[in-house]
């Protein structure tokens, strides 16, 4: 049932602020200023005694898998590695004991994730799964797990899925910090946040008009970049593929920074640069690698806050989003690229829901 949307990614895309509150349904408990979940099937005192996390996935819930390194690292300070599963299954890194593995998966089929994790859990490493798909494979096999809760995702390019595991890697920062160092109080705060994201993605909905825009002026661009920092490194990695999978444009995604060294060379006059620089530690850098691309004659597409005068004066569009705390951001910056994408693919006459040569899950090598 599409409800009234010509595509499900369009109307996956404007589920969002639904399907990340059912993420999020019991999870957060004020009392204990920590979040709940009831299917890890390991105890506290198992979980506490973790000392490397181990998240591995492929395409775009490998880049949630990214976010969660940044979010997991900076609220628990437990080191967390991403792999490719398609790496990690054949690679035999050295895995330190008290090393725990999630796999994460919308489907819950993709087959370097279900080999991944088999290996480790061969290795004698306890596995979990951060999954969308009730009963799915990976649900059966890994030692516990998370579901999202999101809802059936029919787009081939997965929306609602992104946000919702972005939602769970949150969710599980604050768990291991509350279980290592992070405060009572610090946790609150966390908590209040995560309350408020809904209605923070509700409002970055509202750049829908502009992404179609946006979408109508560069349509026919044929090469795009996508450049971010931070935690919304991953969001330009997301934005560039979402952008790639369904207008079959060339687009790759970057650390701001490392333009200049490589490829600011692709720079001209008929390649857009997607800013993402909502207002945060790195925003005056990420401001200076903007500025490099105008000089070159680049037009600029800024992702930023809504109070943020100063882009406009410099950016060729400009496209506002809601301020959140600089965890969440890219829950919030994802949605204007996604509806970038989607705009711009149906602009061109693409299959939105089934691109070529996609399928939803991948169940071979
Ligand atoms: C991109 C996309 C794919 C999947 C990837 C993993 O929009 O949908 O990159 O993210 O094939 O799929 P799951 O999460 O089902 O393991």
């Amino acid at each position: 049932d599409l409800g009234g949307y010509e595509h499900y990614m369009l109307k996956e895309i404007f589920e969002q602020p639904q399907s990340i509150e059912n993420t999020m349904r019991g999870r957060l408990s004020l009392d204990d200023a920590t979040a709940v979940f009831g299917g890890l099937n390991l105890s506290p005192q198992e979980l506490r005694g973790v000392d490397r996390i181990l998240l591995t996935a492929c395409g775009t819930s490998w880049h949630a898998a990214l976010v969660g390194e940044y979010i997991i690292e900076e609220m628990a300070r437990i080191p967390v590695e991403v792999e490719y599963a398609s790496e990690l299954r054949y690679r035999n890194p050295p895995t330190p004991r008290r090393t725990l593995v999630f796999g994460i998966t919308q489907s819950g089929e993709t087959a370097d994730t279900l080999a991944a994790l088999r290996e480790m859990k061969r290795k004698g490493h306890p596995t979990l799964a951060i999954c969308n798909v009730v009963g799915s494979t990976i649900a059966q096999e890994a030692d516990g797990g998370i579901y999202l809760h999101a809802g059936p995702e029919i787009g081939v390019a997965s929306t609602k899925a992104y946000t919702s595991q972005l939602a769970v890697m949150a969710m599980l920062g604050l768990y291991f910090g509350r279980l290592t160092h992070l405060s009572f109080d610090q946790g609150y705060r966390i908590i209040e946040s995560l309350q408020k994201l809904p209605a923070a993605v509700e409002k970055a909905l509202e750049s829908n008009d502009a992404a179609r825009k946006i979408a109508e002026k560069y349509q026919a661009a044929s090469n795009f970049l996508y450049l971010g920092r931070h935690f919304n490194f991953p969001t330009a990695l997301e934005g560039a593929l979402k952008l790639k999978e369904i207008s079959y444009i060339h687009a790759e995604g970057y650390p701001a920074a490392e333009l200049k060294h490589g490829p600011i060379a692709l720079v001209d006059e008929q390649t857009p640069s997607v800013f993402i620089m909502p207002r945060g530690v790195v925003y005056d850098k990420v401001m200076s690698n903007l500025e490099e691309i105008k000089a070159r004659r680049g037009p600029v597409i800024a992702i930023a806050s809504e109070d943020d005068d100063q882009v406009a004066k410099i950016a060729d569009d400009v496209i506002r989003i809601p301020m959140v705390d600089e965890f969440l951001q890219p829950i919030v910056s994802i949605i204007p690229l996604q509806l970038l994408a989607y705009h711009i693919a149906q602009l061109r006459g693409c299959d939105v829901d089934k691109p070529r040569n996609l399928a939803k899950s991948v169940t071979v090598e």
